[in-house]
């Protein structure tokens, strides 16, 4: 039964992109950006570096704006400062060899309006709360109620993607992943439970994939298709969402990104760090569908992963505590040796403990 996981050390063309392996370090929020600027530091640029032996690395979401945040210390690409520290994470993977895009994030309503400007509400494309908490600086606090996004607005926030997207390449990116996952703004829109928008954004399949389809094609006029990813959960619950019919959404959804020719879709199969099978969900027609590179991400163990590339279900596997908690996993999973345990009380937030101390198999064995 046991596979020798020998395709996920086989390279892969991903755009124009060589990657070494089918390991790909999934995006993970970490928290510990500077405190005040919400810029990328050394200590992050460290973190990134040790783990530049995946495939390829994405980054942590990442807001394209003050409005696109929804937690205190995640980072930004929308100030020189931070540019500046994005700049020295991608220099920090280049010099190890490593290749990193970076996630393009508006959280919409999960927010809380102390991370707003001006302290106001969050948006949305409805005025729905979402039932849930965020961390705030005075610590744990409810999501704020958000406000529905005015037509008027919906271009500035494509042009925050744009100016986001530049800066990435301003700061030596490979390229960047659209998040329109997991409960944030571009699923917000996408979803049925979540958009009750009478106007050209809502309503219809195809008004509901309106924002995300304007937002990549806008990102394609100053980035190569082969440089843009996009991330999806299209049965995911996470952060209180849901959709009538996911798969005829998705299925739209992912013919329309196919015609553009993006480099690959990321897909969070299953609930978002839970059930694999959460709810049905033709995963391998969405795959199809695409006709692109298709990187499964959920809960994927070495050996899931060795027989889902065996058996022709995905070109790429992200992994995500697993890569948290060892910056070594592609030697790892090589040698099939075992795996750090993640500690889930320094995933967010704090300092080096828990984020660039996880020792590589020789730094254990050394150790012991
Ligand atoms: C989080 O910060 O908890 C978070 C961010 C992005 C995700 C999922 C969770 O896609």
């Amino acid at each position: 039964m046991s596979s020798d996981a020998q395709k996920l050390f086989t390279p892969f063309r991903l755009g124009d992109l060589e990657l070494p392996n089918r390991i790909v370090m999934a995006p993970l929020t970490r928290s510990r950006a500077t405190h005040g600027t919400d810029a990328p530091n050394a200590l992050v640029a460290d973190y990134y570096r040790q783990r530049a032996t995946a495939g390829l690395l994405i980054s942590e979401a990442t807001q394209i704006s003050q409005q696109g945040q929804g937690y205190i210390w995640t980072p930004g690409i929308y100030t020189d400062a931070q540019i500046a520290g994005w700049s020295d994470v991608t220099k920090a993977v280049h010099d190890a060899n490593g290749r990193i895009f970076i996630q393009l994030w508006h959280v919409g309503r999960i927010s809380h309006t102390s991370l707003q400007p001006n302290g106001g509400q969050p948006v949305g494309p409805s005025a729905i709360r979402a039932n849930g908490k965020t961390f705030t600086e005075s610590g744990p606090a409810d999501l704020s109620e958000p406000r529905a996004l005015e037509l008027s607005e919906i271009p500035g926030i494509v042009g925050d993607y744009v100016k986001a997207a530049e800066n990435a390449k301003t700061a030596g990116f490979d390229g960047v992943e659209i998040h329109a996952a997991n409960g944030y703004l571009l699923e917000q829109f996408i979803k049925d439970g979540t958009n009750k928008r009478t106007d050209a954004y809502g309503g219809s399949i195809e008004n509901r994939v309106r924002l995300v389809l304007e937002v990549t094609d806008a990102i394609l006029t100053v980035l190569p298709k082969g440089k843009v990813g996009i991330r999806l959960s299209p049965v995911s619950p996470f952060n209180d969402i849901s959709d009538s019919a996911p798969e005829k959404v998705y299925f739209h959804l992912v013919e329309e990104l196919s015609r553009r020719g993006l480099a690959y879709i990321h897909v969070i199969e299953g609930s978002t760090g839970g059930q694999r099978d959460f709810a049905p969900f033709d995963y391998a027609g969405l795959r199809k569908a695409f006709g692109g590179a298709y990187m499964a991400n959920n809960g994927y163990t070495r050996e899931l992963a060795a027989e889902t590339l065996d058996a022709d279900k995905a070109d790429l596997i992200a992994f995500g505590v697993p890569f948290l908690a060892n910056p070594d996993l592609v030697e790892r999973l090589r040698r099939n040796a075992p795996l750090n345990k993640p500690d889930q009380a320094t995933f967010y937030g704090g300092d080096a403990k828990g984020y660039t101390d996880y020792p590589t198999l020789d730094q254990a064995q050394a150790a012991e």
